[in-house]
């Protein structure tokens, strides 16, 4: 049985996206099969992330509006030997989108896939709304700083009401530098602000930038220490 994990996180920039690689790159690589689809409608990022631009011809879009099938959307990634990508649009509009016409997506692609990952847009507009009502677990991923808690609790509201009861948070860009300058908040202020359980933290990296600038996830690349980080949260799901 496939299982779909939407990761959501409110703010902007928190690193959803560079998260929803590398923990789908950390499955592939302990034996799933993995699609990723970029949610972020309008504005994608992840086929620039995975280094994939020039191979993106179809989108999301041209799946639910039947102008090509779902098998010639899906790209494998070259990276990673069963990680694929189902690009984003750049389209700014997109009245196909429902939580229906991305459930039949899901249907498809739980044939070939064991985990389907969406990484949704910051905001909690339509494209998240229609993520969380189609997801069994959800991933918040959110920086140690007060907006991204504030913002990470309205992501958990609507889990909680769509009735996500498998939620889980990643606290990325981890500093230590942050918190003795008294600019970010500590572990157990986001403990106690969200109802759910962590999931693991990611450092602040300058490689982990790197890595998605060159197209390829950090943890594909040798000796990386975060390839640790994100296999324990692999580990952690896969268990579940
Ligand atoms: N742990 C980290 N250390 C250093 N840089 C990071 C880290 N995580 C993410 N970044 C960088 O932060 C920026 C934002 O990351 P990313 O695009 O994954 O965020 P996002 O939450 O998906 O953004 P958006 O809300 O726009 O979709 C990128 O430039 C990325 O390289
Ligand atoms: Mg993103």
């Amino acid at each position: 049985m496939s299982r779909t994990i939407a990761i959501a996180s409110g703010k902007g920039g928190t690193g959803k996206s560079m998260v929803a690689i590398n923990l789908a790159a950390s499955l592939a690589h302990a034996g799933e099969n993995v699609v990723l689809l970029d949610m972020s409608f309008g504005m994608r990022s992840l086929e620039l992330y995975l280094g994939m631009e020039y191979k993106a011809l179809w989108d999301i879009c041209d799946v639910i509006n039947g102008v090509c099938d779902i098998d010639t959307a899906v790209l494998p990634v070259d990276s990673v030997k069963g990680m694929s990508l189902l690009p984003g649009t750049q389209k700014c509009e997109y009245p196909e989108l429902t939580a229906d016409s991305l459930s039949a997506i899901i249907e498809a692609l739980s044939e070939r896939f064991s985990y389907i990952i969406l990484d949704c847009p910051p905001g909690a507009g339509y494209p998240v709304e229609c993520a969380i009502e189609c997801t069994d677990l959800a991933v918040i991923v959110l920086t140690a700083d007060y907006v991204a808690l504030r913002d990470a609790e309205v992501i958990e509201e609507m889990l909680l009401r769509s009735g996500v009861m498998d939620r889980r948070y990643v606290i990325n860009m981890v500093s230590s530098e942050l918190k003795e300058k008294d600019a970010g908040i500590s572990i157990s202020e986001i403990d106690r602000g969200l109802r759910c359980r962590p999931l693991g933290m990611i450092p602040m990296d300058y490689n982990i930038r790197a890595s998605l600038a060159e197209g390829v996830p950090i943890v594909a690349k040798r000796d990386s220490y975060i390839a640790d980080n994100f296999r324990n949260m692999a580990v952690r799901l896969i268990r579940k």
